[in-house]
């Protein structure tokens, strides 16, 4: 299946609303037999128990909305055994010794191995008086979770936005950043890297035992872990949220279009506050920075999924006007799932268009939104795609696709008409958005170039050329050794090229 065909919906289509998971879900090969899940919601709420059906149906696990004398398994969380037999009670349902009460992380386990792991005694709630390890059916008899190897590589682990680990990954993650505002780029991959390999865990690390086999965690990343779990928090994280330097740049690179450069000299010269900078009758600012300045309160709140939404309607109905049959699929961290994104980015792409037409796309749909007073900001880049050029060697390389990055007026009503009745506020928001036009023949290698994460698409280069003597950049794959570029309509067969057993997009939040 094609990604990009699922979004391709005809101008004059109207998308239905977004509505829960439960009811929108669409029917899903049920791949395990004589397994049905009911997932209790108690103390687990709405938004995550729909997240974890819609995951388990797409995973082919039978899921049901509502308790019937079918469901084998009840999955809980935050629930002990006793709370679980007193809610069905309430139910008026007398728990049958075959019901299975589990832990949620069993769940998770299983959705991390694609098919049912073997129950265990930390996850069931209600040990059962003839309790033995019990196997389930699994047509595939895969290794139980503890005796397969967690890979090196992003592109080889699936990493949901479930995080069992918090506590460690938000420390490395700002342990990272720091790191990168001191240019040290090698601990700062060393940090980026304990990060996501621990938001790939199925379970959350409570002692140091549980790092073994754990690859990427070298020895000051095991010392920090180690202070965290003794201590609840780390001294090296608490000195970078005091340091100077650090709150400096993180304010700093907060306002668009100010990067590390910019930063360092507002440091040195003594700037602390954004305001002073602001104010200041001696700096000069870029036409983005004070597009940054300008719209800095709108940028900083994080866009919404709604706001996505909305933001995604209109970029349809320009791109429509012009190019009917165009596809225009969402992708960044909107596409794998995330609830909230610093901006929204957009693939365009059109089988029927002209080189010409494909190249004034842009600036016809930019040229439109000018005319209604949307486009607070814009700067287009042209395209430098050669045809036959090898893809780059460098995991961070920018690509060569015509794009633009824009700050567009998105007016609350098209977000909730009830939002806009009061005259004297101001009735929108400034949204930053990114829209990307390549080729049709590309548009497979764009799309998974422009869904990220980052440290997801750097490990697949790294994996490429480590793994498999390729070169794999947002425009292409190259095999060295046959000498030949490989051709690809899909992801799925971007990842088949390379080896890999595909992981989908929610998958990828490494
Ligand atoms: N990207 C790229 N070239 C760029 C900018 C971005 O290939 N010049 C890719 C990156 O791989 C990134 C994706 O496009 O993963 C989206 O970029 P960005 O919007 O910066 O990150 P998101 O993952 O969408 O995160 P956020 O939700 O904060 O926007
Ligand atoms: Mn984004
Ligand atoms: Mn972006």
């Amino acid at each position: 299946m094609d990604p990009l065909q699922t979004v391709h919906l005809g101008p004059r289509k109207k998308r239905p609303r977004q509505t829960s998971a439960l009811v929108a879900s669409t029917p899903h090969d049920i791949r395990f037999q004589g397994l049905v899940l009911f997932i209790l919601e108690k103390k687990m709420g709405t938004t995550r128990r729909a997240f974890l059906t819609e995951l388990a149906r797409k995973k082919g696990f039978r899921v049901e909305n509502e308790l019937s004398d079918s469901v084998t398994h009840i999955v809980a969380e935050n629930n002990s055994g006793s709370d679980v037999l007193e809610w069905l009670q309430l139910q008026n349902i007398k728990a049958s010794s075959q019901l299975e009460l589990l832990d949620v992380s069993w769940l998770i386990e299983c959705m991390r191995a694609g098919n049912p792991v073997q129950m265990t005694g930390k996850h069931q709630l209600v040990m059962r008086q003839d309790y033995l390890p019990n196997p389930i059916p699994d047509p595939q008899k895969t290794p139980s979770l503890a005796v397969q190897k967690i890979s090196q590589y992003a592109c080889q682990r699936r990493t949901t936005l479930i995080n069992n680990n918090h506590i460690f990954t938000d420390a490395f993650d700002i342990l990272a950043e720091n790191s990168e505002f001191r240019e040290n780029e090698c601990s700062c991959l060393a940090f980026m890297r304990a990060a996501s390999v621990l938001k790939s865990l199925p379970f959350t690390i409570s002692s140091m035992r549980d790092t073994e086999g754990i690859p990427c965690l070298g020895d000051k990343v095991k010392c920090i872990m180690e202070e965290i779990i003794e201590d609840g928090e780390s001294s090296d994280v608490n000195a970078v949220l005091n340091d100077e330097r650090y709150k400096s740049f993180k304010l700093f690179t907060s306002v668009f279009g100010v990067g590390l450069k910019t930063s360092e000299r507002w440091f040195r010269m003594g700037f602390r506050t954004l305001n002073k900078i602001r104010s200041d009758k001696s700096l000069k600012f870029t036409r983005m920075q004070k597009a940054g300045f300008l719209y800095y309160e709108d940028l900083v709140s994080c866009v919404t999924r709604a706001e996505a939404e909305a933001v995604s309607m209109l970029v349809k109905e320009a791109v429509w006007a012009f190019l009917p049959n165009a596809l225009v699929t969402i992708t960044g961290g909107f596409r794998r799932g995330k609830k909230i994104g610093h901006d929204v980015d957009f693939l365009i792409t059109s089988q029927e268009a002209t080189e010409e037409e494909e190249q004034q796309l842009l600036h016809k749909v930019t040229k439109l939104w000018e005319k209604k007073g949307l486009l607070l900001y814009c700067d287009l880049v042209e395209s430098t795609f050669e045809k036959f050029k090898l893809p780059s060697r460098k995991v961070d390389a920018l690509d060569h696709f015509q794009k633009c990055f824009l700050i567009l007026k998105l007016h609350h009503q098209r977000v909730d008409s009830d939002k806009c009745s009061q005259q004297e506020e101001k009735t929108w928001k400034a949204i930053r958005v990114d829209l990307v036009m390549c080729p049709y023949e590309r548009r497979a290698f764009a799309l998974l170039g422009w869904t990220g994460s980052r440290q997801f698409e750097r490990d697949l280069r790294r994996y490429a050329t480590h793994e498999r003597k390729m070169m794999l950049d947002n425009h292409a794959l190259y095999d060295k050794t046959k000498r030949i570029f490989l051709e690809a309509e899909s992801e799925e067969e971007i990842f088949a090229h390379l080896g890999l057993d595909y992981i989908e997009p929610w998958e990828r939040n490494a």
